[in-house]
């Protein structure tokens, strides 16, 4: 079956793709991730200047999930302007992830970016993991502020990395705020941020950083991930493309994204415990659940949620 997929005018060979910060730092990682299954190239959301990222141990995994506090480790944006360009090869979109602390570094870095044709920018405002930086995208205000800034310094498909929102009022503020910026895309959600994950054998926390909080995914954050892309669909009234991002581990997580709204999916977890192979496994098992539903593409299921 063609999974191929189409979000702001670019067309994606499939439907899933990495999600920033799995396997994606490296220009050998953007270039597996380039010969993989993968739909896309995501890079990892790049700062200012190159960052060796939190003390290790910083990711763990366990049979439900993983929590992770890596804290940015990247290349910085220069290097990835140089690598950006070579990844066209590959003929499939590269996802530039661009992060940073503070306005004029979004502004900075995304204005650099752009002009080397990534074939969309995703914004995060949602990394949890460094100290003392409180996550953008729960202060409206400040999003908005950054957002039309950005926006301003940049021409191919813009979307935002936005965290889990735990109440309406707070996806309905950012819908708006959204809107007035104008973005082309979502991608939800990102990890669940300060989580704490405990061994009871050492008694002891299980990653170094931030005595031990860090952003959860996995499987046990499936049904956050999948009521806010229900939410954001439902605020768009499925006009914004969404790409759902928490709990695929399986072709039927990403048929429940799907039909909650999503147009896409990106893996974190599942990659880094299966590496690039998943691609190929999500595929079949997509393709399979799609056909036994009837379905000809992601495209016919996408929102087609039904409510009791
Ligand atoms: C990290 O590098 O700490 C994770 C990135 C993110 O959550 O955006």
């Amino acid at each position: 079956m063609n999974l191929s997929i189409t979000i702001a005018g670019v067309r994606f060979p499939s439907c899933f793709m990495n999600a920033a910060g799995a396997r994606c730092v490296t220009r050998e990682e953007l270039e597996a991730l380039g010969r993989s299954q993968s739909g896309a190239i995501v890079t990892k959301s790049m700062t200012l200047e190159p960052r060796q990222g939190n003390p290790e141990p910083r990711y763990y995994g366990f049979p439900s999930g993983s929590i992770n506090s890596m804290g940015l480790p990247n290349l910085g944006y220069r290097a990835y302007a140089q690598i950006i360009p070579d990844l066209k090869r590959f003929q499939k979109p590269v996802i530039a992830s661009v992060a940073g602390f503070g306005e004029e570094d979004f502004v900075t870095i995304a204005a650099t970016i752009n002009e080397c044709r990534p074939d969309l920018i995703e914004v995060n405002l949602s990394c949890p993991n460094i100290p003392g930086e409180p996550q953008i995208g729960y202060d409206a205000e400040a999003s908005e502020r950054l957002l039309k800034r950005v926006r301003k310094v940049v021409s191919v498909p813009m979307g935002v990395k936005l965290p889990p929102y735990f109440d309406p009022a707070h996806q309905e503020a950012m819908a708006r705020v959204l809107e007035r910026v104008g973005v082309d895309f979502l991608s939800l959600i990102n990890s669940v941020g300060n989580g704490l994950v405990v061994d009871p054998e050492r008694e002891a926390v299980v990653i170094k950083p931030k005595g031990g909080f860090g952003g959860l995914g996995g499987t046990l954050i499936k049904p956050v991930a999948l009521a806010n892309v229900r939410a954001f669909w439902k605020l768009f009234a499925g006009r914004l493309p969404i790409i759902g991002t928490g709990g695929v581990i399986s072709g039927v997580d990403a048929f429940e994204h799907l039909l909650c709204g999503a147009s896409a999916v990106q893996v974190g977890t599942v990659l880094v415990e299966e590496d690039l192979g998943v691609f190929e496994r999500l595929e079949r098992e997509l393709a399979s659940v799609l056909a036994r539903k009837g379905y000809d593409s992601p495209a016919a299921c996408r929102g087609k949620l039904k409510e009791l």
